[in-house]
Formats: C-alpha cells, sequence, structure tokens
C-alpha cells in the first residue's frame, strides 16, 4: 500500500506512470478489503466463541476453566491460560470429553469450531 502511494505521488512522470499507478492502487484495494472481510470472519467467530464459551453450553465451561478473557476462574479443570491448548485440542476434547469433563454432543460442528478458534486464539 505505501509503495503504491509513492508511485502515485510521482505522477507528473508522464501518463504511463499514472496508468500504472491506478492499476496498482486498485490490486491493493481488492487485496485489503480481501484482508478486512477475512479478518472480519475471524473475530465473528471468535465473538461466537467467546458467548459460547461464558455462558452457551451446558454446563459452561467457566464453571470448570480459568481463562483470563473470559473472566473465569473455575479449577475443577486445568487453567487454560497455563494449558494454552491449539485449535485441535480444544474441539477434540470439547468433541469426546476428557477425563471427568463431559462430550458436548448438542454443539454443532460450527459451535465446536468457534470454541476452539476462540480459546487457542484467546491463550496465544
Ligand atoms: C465439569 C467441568 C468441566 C467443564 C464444564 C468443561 N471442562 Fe474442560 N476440562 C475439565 C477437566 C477436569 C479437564 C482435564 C481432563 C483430564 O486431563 O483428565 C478438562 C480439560 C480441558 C481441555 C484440555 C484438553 C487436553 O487435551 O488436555 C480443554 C482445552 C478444555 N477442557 C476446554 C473446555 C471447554 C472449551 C469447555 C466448554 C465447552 C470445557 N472445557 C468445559 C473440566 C471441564
Amino acid at each position: 500500500m505505501a509503495v503504491s502511494m509513492q508511485t502515485c505521488t510521482s505522477w507528473f512522470a508522464g501518463p504511463r506512470r499514472m496508468v500504472r499507478c491506478s492499476l496498482n492502487l486498485s490490486v491493493a484495494a481488492v487485496l485489503s478489503l480481501a484482508s478486512a472481510l477475512a479478518c472480519a470472519a475471524d473475530s465473528a467467530d471468535a465473538e461466537a466463541g467467546r458467548a459460547l464459551f461464558l455462558k452457551g453450553t451446558t454446563p459452561a465451561c467457566v464453571i470448570c476453566h480459568t481463562l483470563a478473557d473470559a473472566g473465569s476462574t473455575g479449577t475443577i479443570g486445568p487453567n487454560l491460560d497455563e494449558l494454552k491448548p491449539d485449535e485441535n485440542r480444544v474441539a477434540q476434547a470439547v468433541r469426546n470429553g476428557i477425563g471427568v469433563m463431559p462430550a458436548f454432543e448438542a454443539l454443532s460442528d460450527e459451535q465446536v469450531q468457534a470454541l476452539a478458534k476462540y480459546v487457542s486464539g484467546a491463550v496465544r
């Protein structure tokens, strides 16, 4: 982006330069729009995951787990800030259960995915 802006400031170098300049700009615009959209989708997922973590499951994750981002202090399960599970590990635990943690069979794949994204992102 910064590079194409620079090219733009030398518009006086002639008409050919100007054409290249506007091409550069539109490519940059499309790219930044694409990354803005991807970013929005990601944070929507994380928001959904956070809501699920706080009170969207039965029993709620917060009852058993400490997670600073969610403001939870449960001590029945491991402290997730310390464990730092990756996305796959969270999904496995939620989907299948582990130890005394129950399997959350009522959750859709999308919900498990949102939870996994949220928790793994919050502890990174
Ligand atoms: C009833 C209490 C309880 C609830 C509710 C609960 N957990 Fe757990 N969780 C545990 C316990 C206990 C363990 C450790 C199990 C073991 O290692 O034997 C655990 C382990 C985990 C782990 C680590 C898994 C691993 O591979 O070591 C993750 C991640 C996790 N829980 C996420 C969640 C999420 C997300 C939720 C909400 C959907 C949740 N937990 C709800 C008790 C709970």
